[in-house]
């Protein structure tokens, strides 16, 4: 089977277009694959953080993910700094990243246009995923568009050791949602689901009341004209809604829009968020059941952690050896 491995920052709230097009991806792959999937707290470290609302986030993220369906006994699913490999192999993967890719990273571009005084962290944010990646010889990286050029420069790290110090790294590769997993923005439909703090009514969180979350779709930017049809350039607007009827009834875009056709809007918007609530009201639950015991979270955490380590460590070692460090017996581990 398959090796995945996925990870998702505790950096705000989890959206509906991180549902759709992420989560609901990896929780039909854990059965298909191989899965691990990471809270990766040490990303959110790139940037300035307030360590109460880390540990929170952390931990809402966590449950999120099992709230969605992700099943702690049928893939892997830990926090990164559980598993302290992250960090060394990205001290040794540092010096065979060069400078000059790293400053190439269109994320670092972005950022350092805007911001004065960026943490050496955050210009090694590449580096420490490809660590993520490399330690479980992963074969598939689910993610969305934005993070292709990050596994493209994974392969390139893998590649180069591999070809300095003889075979060690599996090259992963990237895979993106399917057309019609692209969540967007319901007050502007041209652009991405992202933050709720940028577009709080355009963003629909996992967690929002479903009064809040019908309300937010009935509101959804539409288009001129009055036909609903799927063309993701001239309606961009209906055309998302269509996306998240076809997404979240598990049809087709063709079946959505055949249902609607010759319907007004309105009744889409509607349709739309029923099958909005419906989806989210299982994950709010369950969400609200699991938090209730967060000694049960700590519990699947650390399990989780475990056999995440039982596969990181053996490929560390490999690194080490390979690139001629020496291992102490101590620090083996077996699995
Ligand atoms: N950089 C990814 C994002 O911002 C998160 C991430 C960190 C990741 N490590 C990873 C994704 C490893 C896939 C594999 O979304």
């Amino acid at each position: 089977m398959p090796r995945v491995f996925s990870g998702i920052k505790p950096t705000g709230d989890m959206h509906l277009g991180n549902y759709v097009g992420a989560v609901g991806r990896w929780v039909e792959d854990q059965d298909r694959n191989d899965a691990l999937f990471c809270v990766v707290d040490l990303h959110a470290l790139t940037m300035p953080w307030d360590p109460a609302q880390l540990t929170a986030r952390t931990r809402e993220v966590a449950t999120l993910l099992m709230a969605a369906g992700l099943d702690p006994d049928r893939c892997t699913l830990f926090v990164q700094s559980h598993v302290p490999e992250h960090s060394v192999l990205t001290w040794l993967l540092n010096n065979v990243a060069t400078y000059g890719e790293l400053r190439r990273m269109t994320q670092f571009k972005d950022k350092s246009a805007t911001h004065e005084s960026l943490s050496v962290g955050f210009f090694d944010y590449p580096v420490l995923m490809a660590s993520d990646i490399l330690l479980y010889d992963t074969d598939e990286v689910p993610v969305g568009d934005d993070q292709r050029q990050h596994v493209e420069l994974t392969r390139d790290i893998a590649q180069r050791f591999n070809h300095r110090f003889g075979q060690t790294f599996v090259l992963p590769k990237a895979t993106f949602p399917p057309a019609g997993a692209r969540v967007m923005d319901l007050q502007n439909p041209t652009k991405k689901m992202s933050k709720s703090e940028d577009s709080p009514e355009g963003t629909v969180l996992v967690l929002d009341d479903p009064k809040v979350v019908a309300k937010k779709i009935k509101r959804a930017v539409t288009d001129s004209g009055s036909e609903v049809r799927y063309d993701p350039d001239e309606k961009p607007g209906v055309s998302n809604l269509l996306e998240l009827h076809a997404a979240l009834s598990g049809g087709t875009i063709a079946a959505s829009e055949k249902e609607f056709a010759g319907l007004q809007y309105g009744a889409l918007k509607s349709a739309v968020a029923e099958v909005t609530v419906e989806a989210l009201r299982p994950v709010r639950e369950r969400y609200a059941e699991l938090s209730a015991d967060p000694a049960e979270l700590d519990r699947l955490l650390a399990i989780g952690a475990e056999k995440a380590r039982s596969t990181a460590a053996p490929v560390l070692e490999r690194a080490y050896r390979n690139a001629g460090l020496l291992m102490p017996a101590g620090l083996r581990r077996t699995g």
